[in-house]
């Protein structure tokens, strides 16, 4: 008997029917993907690095309001860092925190699956690098991580957006992969999508500029179809594979109980990366395999 090509044995995780359902909706609902306890071992992973952040004097919020205007260098240089984001009500306009620094960061981002151990061996698990092969990115590489804490009482919303608007390829290649660390409810800040959504095309896109500012360019200003939002609450350990091109969002939190999420976003090593992202990196993107 022959050998297998690498192709073939990576396709094992998901149905058709599960690639065709993603293939229609632009996203695709795991439930149970990540073990409690693997869960419970990345919310505290997450949980250490936050408490061995000293803040010093730069505060950066991370907001979805006004992203060009509200985009910093602190931001712009974490593509291959792992930097702490505060949620703007956690800081007063004194730039004081008003809540424990522990409730107080939005996301810690974006090199997580790089530079922390426990991250990188999460992200490049076999069944991740699997499900990335059935979702179609071929030659992935792993761009961008995110832990995304959507605090109690002040997790602020994350409007409507196509992840493709921040992380551009040519041809678009981007995929999304959300990991619930913690049940996502209606109640406190769980994913909305639209269902086919993706098909529309790519609504607007971030540039980062030669001098370093940013600006968001309309390609298409028809407004979203907001009645055809579906929420996707799902329990922990639950992965969401997103298109990038899928319009998506989450409401603010206004429950007592947190929404930690990991997200992992891949690119294909076939399609062009433009220097206009405003991800950068001095060491290139990996893929799944070793260093
Ligand atoms: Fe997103």
């Amino acid at each position: 008997m022959g050998r297998l090509s690498p192709r073939k044995v990576e396709m094992t995780m998901l149905t058709s029917e599960q690639r065709e359902r993603f293939a229609r909706d632009g996203f695709l609902v795991l439930d149970g993907f990540v073990p409690d306890a693997e869960c419970d071992a990345l919310r505290a992973r997450a949980d250490a690095l936050v408490a061995a952040f000293e803040p010093g004097s730069v505060r950066s919020i991370f907001t979805t309001e006004d992203q060009a205007r509200n985009t910093d260098d602190y931001f712009l240089g974490s593509g291959d860092r792992v930097r702490f984001f505060f949620e703007e009500d956690a800081i007063s306009r004194d730039g004081e925190l008003v809540v424990p620094k522990a409730r107080a960061i939005n996301k810690i981002g974006h090199a997580m699956h790089d530079l922390d151990p426990e991250f990188d061996r999460f992200s490049r698990a076999p069944r991740v690098a699997s499900i990335v092969a059935d979702l179609g990115v071929v030659e992935p590489l792993l761009l961008q991580s995110m832990i995304i804490f959507k605090q109690p009482h002040i997790g602020g919303e994350v409007r409507f957006h196509q992840d493709a608007t921040f992380l551009h390829t040519e041809p678009q290649s981007v995929l999304g992969l959300w990991f619930a660390l913690e049940d996502a409810t209606e109640d406190n800040g769980c994913l909305w999508a639209i269902p086919g959504g993706h098909r529309a095309g790519l609504k607007s896109l971030f540039v980062r500029n030669d001098d370093d500012t940013t600006t968001m360019h309309t390609l298409d200003s028809a407004p979203w179809e907001d009645a055809a939002l579906v929420p996707l609450p799902v329990r922990k350990g639950a992965l969401i594979a997103l298109h990038g091109l899928v319009p998506h969002m989450s409401k603010r939190n206004e429950s007592p109980r947190s929404r930690a999420a990991y997200s992992l976003h891949v690119v294909s090593a076939r399609s062009a990366y433009p220097k206009t992202n405003w991800l950068r990196r001095a060491i290139p993107a990996r893929g799944f395999g070793a260093a």
